[in-house]
């Protein structure tokens, strides 16, 4: 049964993120937000507001809208004078780092929050041309105030935010500037969902140590109103990718036997990654490391590690390093017959990602920090029922609040020794346990896909029109 099905009772939604679904929808897709939005966009028949990624000295927030399956996409021209203050500076180079708990990595300027404050009330403004719509869903670290700005523009519907991201303990967020303006200004939202229980109760507790705010099931009282704040893991759509695996095997034969001849008949394992250093793929590859030193030519690493975020040094400096790592450890352990890493900076598509998850025998998964991880559930889905393959997963990621140490190998993904245990374990597991830890997995990510996420907010969403009674919350 489809969950968004019941269209004709659907409230009709806008959705806001800053990156949109590209212009051609059959390019690779690089990042998790974007790829999970555009299916929903495209069946609730929604309207998605985003950045177009150019930028414009107009800053008149005009909407023009492109079809987007039933829906529609507006890919705005953002303010040229605010638009890197707020991208490369608060989003990316502030909040970004606070939110995965890497403290020492947070940078900025005052101005950078003032951009970030001129962007939110832009997407505000160009929003209010679609206030006939019944309900909003802000998406994303971006968009923070957002709902403050959209009431403050004279919107009076629903309003829901996602965070994709982790959000930390208390003392990480404390060290936001404006982190109380901000948190404030969130509780503006209706409702507030994030990926694990774990980020709710940081969120929670972050209210009560910098606002004073207590809080009661889920549910904060401020003085615009009540907020729900409740936890909704992201899927996928796990059929659409055991098709694409099935599918992709065939249609890249070539590019497949060229990775199988330059295995020599080492196992496959894979990791696919943005470079971004909350993905601990250094960690990973010291790791490899370790056990192409223990046993030579048993396994390789296809890592694929796609450029991102390269406007900020940080960035540039992440991928010098990877790149540098990778050069080290194939020149120590590679022969003629043998490439221990195989690296790739290219995007690839879904479907050809479905193909590569179904040869790997195993996939590496080991972020510092992160808010679900896609790669983790894509890999799952795609594997073959008869002979699946073993994943390795960072105990930080969303993804092991809903994957168990029964299930997948779990991880410290700051311990490179506890990595390279867990990948010859994996590469050397037999079939029967394979299976018995994958059957699992697959079925979680069978009763409760992409679709079931987005029908439960939009639902829980949809309540809060209904304004309950908040009497037992005054003390
Ligand atoms: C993460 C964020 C998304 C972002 C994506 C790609 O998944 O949660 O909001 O879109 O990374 O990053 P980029 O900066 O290229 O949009």
């Amino acid at each position: 049964e489809d969950p968004l099905c019941e269209a004709e009772q659907q409230p009709k939604l806008i959705v806001i993120s800053n990156r949109v679904a590209a212009v051609d929808s059959k390019q690779p897709k690089t990042g998790g937000l974007a790829a999970a939005l555009e299916p929903i966009v495209a069946r609730l028949g929604a309207v998605w507001l985003g950045s177009s990624g150019e930028v414009s000295d107009d800053d008149a927030a005009t909407v023009q809208l492109v079809p987007c399956g039933e829906g529609h996409v507006s890919r705005l021209d953002l303010p040229s004078a605010h638009y890197p203050g707020f991208y490369r500076g608060f989003a990316n180079s502030t909040l970004w780092p606070a939110f995965h708990s890497l403290p020492d990595r947070i940078s900025g300027s005052p101005q950078h929050y003032d951009s970030y404050r001129e962007i939110n009330d832009f997407m505000a403004r160009a929003a209010f041309n679609l206030r006939d719509r019944d309900a909003f869903w802000v998406h994303d670290y971006h968009f923070l105030p957002l709902a403050d700005r959209l009431h403050r523009v004279g919107i009076d519907r629903p309003i829901g935010f996602f965070l994709h991201t982790p959000w930390p303990a208390p003392d990480t967020i404390e060290r936001v500037p404006n982190h109380r303006e901000l948190m404030k200004s969130m509780l503006e939202y209706d409702l507030l969902g994030f990926q694990t229980n774990r980020d709710v109760n940081n969120f929670l507790a972050g209210l009560r140590s910098h606002l004073g705010l207590e809080s009661k099931d889920g549910i904060v009282i401020s003085e615009r109103g009540r907020t729900r704040c409740q936890k909704f893991p992201i899927g996928i759509d796990p059929n659409q990718f055991a098709e694409y695996a099935a599918e992709s095997l065939a249609n890249q034969e070539e590019y497949i036997s060229s990775v199988q001849k330059k295995l020599g008949g080492a196992k496959l394992a894979i990791g696919v990654d943005r470079l971004d250093y909350s993905k601990g793929i250094e960690n990973r590859i010291k790791a490899f490391n370790q056990v192409f030193a223990a046993e030579p030519r048993s396994i390789s690493l296809l890592q694929i590690a796609i450029p991102s975020r390269s406007e900020i040094e940080e960035y540039r400096e992440y991928k010098r390093n990877v790149d540098s790592l990778v050069s080290q450890v194939n020149a120590e352990h590679g022969t003629d017959e043998w490439s221990p890493i195989l690296y790739e900076n290219d995007a690839f598509t879904q479907a050809q990602l479905a193909g590569l998850y179904r040869a790997a025998r195993v996939c590496v998964v080991t972020p510092l920090q992160d808010g679900m991880n896609l790669v983790a559930k894509e890999y799952v889905a795609a594997q073959d029922p008869n002979d699946p393959g073993v994943l390795v997963l960072s105990k930080f990621a969303g993804a092991a609040e809903d994957f168990n140490d029964d299930e997948a190998l779990l991880v410290d993904p700051n311990r490179p020794d506890e990595i390279t245990a867990a990948i010859s374990r994996a590469a050397n597991m037999p079939c029967e346990e394979r299976i018995q830890r994958w059957r699992p997995m697959k079925d979680k990510l069978e009763a409760y896909t992409v679709h079931d996420w987005a029908a439960d907010f939009v639902r829980e969403l949809d309540k809060s029109r209904i304004t309950a009674p908040a009497d037992h919350f005054r003390h």
